[in-house]
């Protein structure tokens, strides 16, 4: 069994973007689990169940299972004992759900009693959206202050870290415990394409500013040799 303390190294997470298991699991056998852990999200996590996530685990990876729960706080803990029972690395819940919710979900972890309790990470503002959807959802504030305020929150009602962006780290890191971790997508080597994302930061920029773990995909699920491109971000991540 892993153990979920905080590593030495600062982690690399893989983002397992495939549609399906099939898919998934032949990419994941190309991965050394020493250098990364894996991210499973909606799309594959749909597809393919919790039996994909128990074969990643089996296989010796970290397993951080990015479905941001977010619901009243007994069905958000229940959620969160259930991905525990998978053998889960890191679990997430929408810091929105307020201090109950995540209460909740803390509590539900802490009275696991067999395996490893996994890292419980909130969510703030989605980098997705901008001030004006803040807005026409009915939150005021600006967004670097919402994303303090949900961090805080979220440190105070017993969470391991956040999901932001890089361009908050340094704020909430200024405002919480060292070792609060910072888990942010969003990451590129400069030679590579930016895909879809907007503002990106290299694994040394994203290093240097306190990131605990960035989430990479594809640069590395759509290279030639997945481990080489896993090496690359890692190596530049963990240099400085
Ligand atoms: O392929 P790429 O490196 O852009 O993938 C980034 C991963 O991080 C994807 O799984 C994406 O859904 C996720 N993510 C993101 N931006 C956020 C939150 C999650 O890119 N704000």
């Amino acid at each position: 069994m892993l153990d979920s303390s905080l590593p030495e190294d600062h982690y690399v997470i893989v983002a397992l973007d495939f549609a399906d298991a099939e898919s998934g699991l032949a990419f994941a056998r190309q991965l050394d689990p020493k250098h990364c852990a894996l991210k499973v999200g909606f799309e594959l996590f749909v597809a393919a169940g919790p039996s994909l996530v128990e074969a990643l685990v089996a296989q010796g990876f970290r397993v951080f299972l990015d479905l941001k729960f977010h619901d009243i706080p007994n069905t958000v803990a229940s959620a969160c004992a259930a991905a525990s029972d998978l053998g889960v690395w890191m679990v997430n819940i929408h810091a929105s759900g307020g201090p109950k919710m995540i209460t909740a979900a803390r509590q539900a972890l802490d009275r696991q009693t067999s395996g490893t309790v996994p890292l419980l990470i909130a969510v703030t503002v989605l980098t997705s959206m901008d001030q004006q959807t803040l807005q026409q959802i009915g939150i005021a504030g600006k967004i670097p202050e919402v994303v303090d305020h949900w961090a805080a929150m979220a440190a105070n009602q017993g969470c391991d870290g956040v999901v932001c962006s890089a361009q908050e780290v340094a704020a909430i890191r200024a405002q919480n415990k060292a070792d609060f971790l910072t888990v942010t997508p969003g990451i590129r080597l400069p030679e590579d394409a930016k895909d879809d994302q907007h503002r990106i930061f290299t694994p040394a920029q994203a290093q240097a500013v306190g990131v605990s773990h960035i989430v990479v995909g594809r640069p590395i699920t759509r290279a030639q040799d997945p481990q080489a491109a896993l090496m690359k971000f890692y190596t530049a991540f963990n240099r400085a």
